[in-house]
């Protein structure tokens, strides 16, 4: 394992802030005491305590009759027998008490404006499925993808699929057709459903297109029909018998339909996510233990009250998309804002003015935004009234302490909790964070599992590492909203997530990043530890890299590896090694420099882009001719090589690299 970086060093030392003591008194969880209390009865009976939890949160068509089924693991199932279904749990239940409450504003980044309530969700959401099963044959089980913009149609549309017992997969709007066709390949999806395009710095973007493209030469056959969003207005192709516009079609639906009635264990959506080899992986989803977990946590970790206004800036396409900006607030019956645009437009103030203007009081967001509000714009928020704020929330990738503590002054005035969240796509909630009300909170520090999540850092043996020593993050005991498949590959679900670790001979899951637990129990991420790289919060696979890049044709090989980043905490740095016959001078490398971004921004979308790149002669390889990346990292990040490299077919290429690097 890498040693312990600069910045991990000082979130150890950091010093411990106190929740405030006027929120704590009303919240949920409200002093370690009654944290300690929910972990106790877990740790007494694990089956008892989520079985409890399930039956209070989730209202049942038909309950459930076994709380965890372990028997084929590490393919869990939770609460069999039991029937439910997510769009009644997000909106039929509340209807009773809550049919005008607002269950969505949603903001345009021109600065139009719309609020949706639980009835008219109700209704829109009844006409939408009504539209895809009637129009567009879909059934439970299909499979649907959305390639949309951040505009409430999303949610209603997921909501639709969840009604009838779909399964979406949600593929972010960043990413490029050819992306887009892997994923609607793998999933083989029945029905795409797009927008003409959105607005995104003050200007119009298109989506439609990148949708013909991914369809072009009938590459995707199992999708029959496209059926199209309009949101920007601007022109677009429609293709006859094959496009279908929402705005047109959906005022002629009714607005009853029956919710189907959905096992616990049906697959709710897919959400493709990069791992360390091999094309995005479609992680499935459950229905019941999913939906449990994100109300549950919208409670615990947000303590979301009905007369809170939240806002989580995540886009739809991700992971914290789905489940704090969609499922678990409309689980909670909680008012949840949609923002489509840019955090820069029409200049840096414009997320504290909405934050001024909706009053928001829970905020969920990046460090990456963090950084960048704070590096571009330091003290625009002290234009803003932003009292009304009382938890801020933090996702995706580890956060510094200045970061946090500007987090913490200016945005949060010092008296607001940061929840500092740990989580992942495969986990579909939130897992290690602090709770609001309880934890002291160390900055940096993700601080402790939440009651119910039994996670350890361990040894590849399953053994617990000592206190202040980095070892692999595991979660020991399956839990409600986990993973529970690779769509349509098992082998691979096993292979990326339950083989490194074991116990005993049981396999562990294990989340693929290392982690550092002191002696209070408090968890300090310390990054991936496979060959992910985490730019802005995106997880980026560097196999997925490493295969454009080398579909140049000068290319011979690369690697690429993550370097930090003072913004985008890592950035993507590829070692390039050309064939022996391309032509070198420095205007032939930037030539080629480009046309492999124009690659990677094809294959991937504008995400990928490299943040360095370096021309080297040959990469550091063991004798059976695996790369050492390790090696290579230390060396992208300006750190001293320490590994053992007599055991490499050609040590001196590590010298090699490392000169080019300090003539660069
Ligand atoms: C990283 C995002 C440090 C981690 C919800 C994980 C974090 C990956 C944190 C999952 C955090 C997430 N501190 N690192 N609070 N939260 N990560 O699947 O490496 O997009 O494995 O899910 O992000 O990314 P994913």
């Amino acid at each position: 394992m890498d040693n312990v970086n600069a910045n991990i060093e000082k979130v150890l030392s950091q010093k411990i802030f106190k929740p405030n003591r006027d929120f704590a008194k009303l919240a949920r969880i409200k002093n370690m005491c009654e944290y300690e209390d929910l972990c106790y009865n877990a740790d007494s009976d694990y089956e008892k305590f989520w079985g409890d939890l399930a039956r209070e949160k989730i209202s049942w068509f038909h309950p459930f009759n076994k709380v965890l089924n372990t028997e084929n693991a590490p393919f869990y199932k939770w609460f069999e027998g039991g029937k439910l279904n997510v769009s009644y749990q997000c909106i039929d239940r509340h209807l009773k008490e809550k049919k005008n409450k607002v269950a969505i504003i949603f903001e345009g980044e021109m600065g139009d404006y719309k609020v949706v309530t639980y009835r008219k969700l109700y209704t829109e959401v009844n006409k939408t499925a009504n539209l895809l099963k009637n129009h567009f044959d879909i059934r439970k089980g299909d499979r649907v993808v959305l390639y949309m913009p951040m505009i409430p149609e999303v949610a209603i549309v997921m909501l639709a699929c969840a009604r009838i017992g779909a399964i979406h997969s949600v593929v972010f709007g960043g990413f490029s057709p050819e992306a887009l066709r892997d994923r609607i390949q793998d999933a083989e999806a029945k029905l795409v459903v797009t927008a003409d395009g959105a607005f995104r710095k003050g200007k119009p973007y298109m989506l439609k297109p990148a949708v013909d493209k991914a369809l072009e030469n009938n590459s995707c056959p199992s999708v029959k029909k496209v059926l199209i969003v309009e949101r920007n207005g601007e022109d677009i192709e429609y293709v006859r018998g094959r496009d279908f516009s929402y705005n047109e079609m959906i005022a002629h639906e009714r607005s009853i339909f029956e919710p189907e009635p959905m096992d616990s264990e049906d697959p709710l959506f897919l959400l493709y996510t990069s791992g360390s080899t091999g094309k995005p992986k479609g992680v499935q989803h459950s229905s019941a233990g999913y939906i449990l977990h994100a109300q549950l946590t919208m409670e615990w970790v947000f303590d979301i009250k009905d007369s809170d206004n939240y806002w989580c800036t995540a886009d739809v396409g991700w992971i914290t998309g789905h489940t704090y900006l969609i499922y678990g607030p409309l689980a909670c019956g909680a008012t949840t804002l949609i923002y489509e645009g840019t955090l820069a437009y029409p200049n840096y103030g414009r997320w504290w003015q909405m934050i001024e203007e909706y009053k928001i009081d829970k905020f969920y967001t990046s460090p990456t935004a963090i950084r960048m509000l704070y590096s571009h714009a330091e003290h625009e928020p002290r234009n803003y009234d932003l009292s009304s704020l009382k938890v801020l929330g933090t996702v995706g990738e580890p956060i510094n302490p200045t970061a946090w503590k500007w987090f913490y002054e200016e945005i949060g005035g010092g008296r607001c909790s940061i929840v500092d969240t740990w989580w992942q796509t495969e986990t579909g909630g939130n897992m290690i964070t602090p709770l609001p009300g309880a934890t002291p909170i160390k900055p940096g520090c993700a601080t402790l599992p939440l009651p119910g999540i039994i996670a350890e850092v361990l040894h590849e043996d399953g053994s617990r590492v000592e206190n202040g020593e980095q070892g692999l993050l595991c979660i020991t005991k399956p839990w409600p909203s986990m993973i529970r498949n690779i769509w349509g590959d098992s082998e691979r679900y096993i292979e990326s997530y339950f083989s490194q670790v074991k116990r005993d001979g049981m396999p562990i899951y294990f989340s693929g990043d290392g982690a550092i637990i002191d002696e209070k129990g408090y968890i300090t991420i310390t990054g991936r530890t496979d060959d992910v790289v985490n730019v802005s919060g995106h997880r980026i696979g560097t196999a997925e890299i490493e295969s454009a890049i080398t579909k140049h044709e000068s290319v011979a090989e690369s690697a690429c590896v993550s370097k930090l980043d003072p913004i985008t905490g890592e950035s993507l740095f590829a070692y390039i090694v050309l064939h022996e016959n391309v032509p070198r001078s420095m205007g032939e490398e930037l030539e080629i420099m480009k046309e492999i971004n124009g690659i990677l921004s094809k294959e991937i979308g504008n995400i990928a882009k490299l943040g360095a790149a370096l021309f080297v002669p040959g990469l550091p390889k063991t004798r059976s001719g695996k790369i050492m990346r390790r090696i290579l990292k230390s060396i992208a990040r300006g750190e001293e090589v320490k590994q053992d490299i007599s055991t490499l077919e050609d040590p001196s290429i590590v010298e090699k690299i490392v000169k080019i690097v300090t003539n660069v």
